[in-house]
C-alpha cells in the first residue's frame, strides 16, 4: 500500500489560525503531512526558527499524522528528503496568486516530480497572514481570534504589550 505524504511550507512567523484550518483540513486527506518551516529570503524573522517549531507542535498536537519540521535549503530538496511528492499551500485571495504561481513554477522547473495543490482559506481567514497579525499585536490589539491562546502570549511577550485584556 502507498504511504500518501504532504508537506505544507512556510515561514509560520508564528503560525496563524489560517495556516492551522488548512493543516487539520489538509491533515486527514494523506497518511503523513510534514509540516515544514522554510527560510523566506524576502522576510526578516520575528521568532526564532525554534519558537516557530514549538509554536507549530503544540498548535498540530491534536492531530497525531503531522509531523514538524525545519529546513535550511530547498522546499524541493526537503520534500526528497522525506520522499514527499506534494507541496500543500493555501490560497487566500486573488493578491496571492502571482507570487505563488513564481513557486509553484519554480518548483516544478526544479523538481517536475513535486506537485503543488492549493487549498482555498476559509472565508474567516480570507484576510489573515503573520504579518498582519503581528502588525496589529505591536499596537496591543486583541488577536485572540487570530491565533491559539500560546501563540498570542508568546507574540504579546515579543512585543512587550500586556497580557490582561
Ligand atoms: O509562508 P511563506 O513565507 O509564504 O513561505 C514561503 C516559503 C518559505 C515556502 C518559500 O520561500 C520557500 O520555499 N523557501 C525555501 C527556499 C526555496 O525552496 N525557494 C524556491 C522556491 S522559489
Amino acid at each position: 500500500m502507498v504511504n500518501t505524504k504532504a508537506v505544507i511550507p512556510g515561514s509560520f512567523d508564528p503560525i496563524t489560525n489560517g495556516h492551522i484550518d488548512i493543516i487539520e483540513r489538509s491533515s486527514d486527506r494523506f497518511d503523513e503531512l510534514h509540516v515544514c518551516v522554510l527560510r523566506n529570503t524576502k522576510k526578516t524573522g520575528t521568532f526564532t526558527v525554534n519558537e516557530r517549531i514549538e509554536m507549530i507542535k503544540a498548535s498540530v498536537a491534536h492531530l497525531p499524522n503531522v509531523h514538524v519540521h525545519s529546513f535550511n535549503g530547498l522546499l524541493v530538496d526537503f520534500c526528497d528528503k522525506i520522499g514527499a511528492t506534494t507541496i500543500i499551500r493555501g490560497l487566500r485571495a486573488v493578491s496571492d496568486f502571482e507570487y505563488e504561481l513564481r513557486l509553484t513554477s519554480m518548483n516544478k522547473k526544479l523538481n517536475s516530480r513535486v506537485e503543488t495543490l492549493y487549498m482555498m482559506s476559509s472565508p474567516e481567514n480570507s484576510f489573515l497572514s503573520s504579518s498582519i497579525v503581528k502588525e496589529v499585536a505591536q499596537y496591543d490589539a486583541n488577536i485572540s481570534e487570530f491565533v491559539p491562546k500560546h501563540v498570542e502570549a508568546a507574540l504579546l511577550e515579543k512585543f512587550n504589550t500586556s497580557t490582561d485584556k
